[in-house]
């Protein structure tokens, strides 16, 4: 009786985390790996999955332009329950806070199938922050019956939550991607992206697409970012913008064709990750890049009110700017004029693991898998 993992995920940030890990259970003679897809994000799915030559074997196919979180909520519920009763896995993996994570480990709990959550325990404990993917990934906690946590304070969380359960500290697989994305003489596809960094510029990235970003919070980070590279002329911006139309119809009339700022298409991951090794800043309110640059020494700036990568802020390779232009920009010219600042963040310690996350998970789970086997014995046995 091998172990059957059934392997579950939809957005780009998850597959970029959930690859890896696939590869490593691909690799194990005891697993069969099987992995589904629901393609809760299209295009920008699709890039990962060729960058790290992952075949689904089962992919839900959900997006629709400008879907909302309950769409998505029932397509998965759906759509998967069919796939869970064909290919009844031992265990079912789902990854962080999204829809698809959530939908997934409910489809699987209806089922009694068990459920490992990869990436558990981060909270910014203010519900509507981000949103909806704090009370998503608490949902998840309730649901999971072995929670693979990044860090030790994502331990802490859990266990102030009285959750008990199997809590394993992993790292997080994102540092394991570059294993597969970064090398040091990497030419990038994208022939600007050579040019870009060959100038004697800054280079600084943003993204920025978060729910309860898109509004007034949006506006007032294009605004800090336009006040940003009028005052400091050796600056180049480049954001790749997210394709949810709602953030290009704010994004685009406020920064395009402007002087020294690159609106772009989404990077690959590969062209992504390299570039941030060669940026001298980042601006966002993604979770990932929060997590990546350190790797990276880039210091970070996050455009959000809070984050639940606490231990960025702690280490000081992160910091929180909130969404008003003022204090946005205060935050970067203090990060772009003071060389002491800039450094004591850029040199900090990557807090989020040493790349073998994906490992600790597969051995955590032929652990649990033997164990289960053993406990049925000893039933069936009359032990
Ligand atoms: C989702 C996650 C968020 C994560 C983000 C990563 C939820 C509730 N939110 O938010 O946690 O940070 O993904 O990017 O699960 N679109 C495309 N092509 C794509 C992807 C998106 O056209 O490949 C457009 C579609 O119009 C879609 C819209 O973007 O309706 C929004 O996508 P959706 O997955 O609903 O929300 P995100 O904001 O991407
Ligand atoms: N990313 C990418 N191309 C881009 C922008 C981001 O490959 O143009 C990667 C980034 O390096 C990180 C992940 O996408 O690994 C973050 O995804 P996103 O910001 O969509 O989601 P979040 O992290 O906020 O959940």
């Amino acid at each position: 009786m091998g172990l059957k993992v059934l392997t579950v995920f939809g957005t780009r940030p998850e597959a970029i985390k959930m690859c890896p890990l696939v590869k490593c259970l691909e690799e194990n003679t005891d697993i069969t790996s099987v992995v589904c897809v629901t393609s809760q994000h299209r295009e920008m799915l699709d890039q990962v999955l060729g960058i790290f030559h992952v075949v689904p074997e089962y992919d839900l196919g959900i997006m629709q332009q400008r879907q909302t979180i309950n769409e998505i909520m029932i397509k998965i519920l759906e759509r998967l329950d069919p796939i869970l009763q064909i290919e009844q896995p031992n265990i079912m993996l789902v990854h962080g806070d999204t829809t698809t994570g959530l939908a997934s480990a409910l489809a699987a709990f209806y089922r009694k199938i068990p459920v490992g959550h990869v990436e558990a325990g981060l909270r910014s404990y203010n519900r509507y922050s981000p949103f909806p993917e704090e009370i998503n990934r608490r949902l998840i906690s309730q649901i999971a019956e072995i929670h693979f946590a990044p860090t030790k304070e994502n331990v802490r969380n859990l266990l102030q939550e009285n959750i008990q359960d199997r809590l394993v500290i992993t790292g997080n697989t994102v540092i394991d991607s570059f294993k597969y994305t970064v090398s040091p003489n990497y030419i990038f596809k994208n022939t600007f992206l050579n040019k870009l960094i060959k100038k004697e510029k800054r280079l600084i990235i943003v993204t920025a697409h978060r729910r309860e970003s898109i509004g007034e919070a949006l506006k007032e980070i294009c605004s800090a970012i336009r006040t940003i590279v009028r005052e400091h002329k050796d600056v180049v911006v480049i954001y790749p913008v997210h394709p949810n139309p709602e953030v290009r119809e704010i994004v685009y009339p406020a920064l395009d064709q402007q002087e020294r700022i690159y609106l772009t298409e989404p990077l690959d991951v590969e062209e992504m990750h390299n570039l941030m090794s060669k940026s001298y800043l980042i601006m966002t309110d993604s979770g990932g890049l929060q997590e990546e640059a350190p790797y990276f020494h880039v210091p970070v700036i996050v455009l959000r009110k809070e984050t639940e990568r606490k231990e960025a802020v702690k280490a000081n390779t992160a910091v929180v700017a909130g969404v008003a232009e003022k204090h946005i920009v205060e935050v970067a010219n203090k990060l772009l004029t003071n060389d002491i600042t800039y450094r004591r963040m850029a040199l900090t310690e990557n807090p989020y693991g040493d790349g073998y996350a994906s490992e600790r998970i597969v051995m955590e789970l032929l652990q649990w898998h033997a164990k289960r086997k053993n406990n049925k014995l000893k039933v069936e046995g009359g032990v």
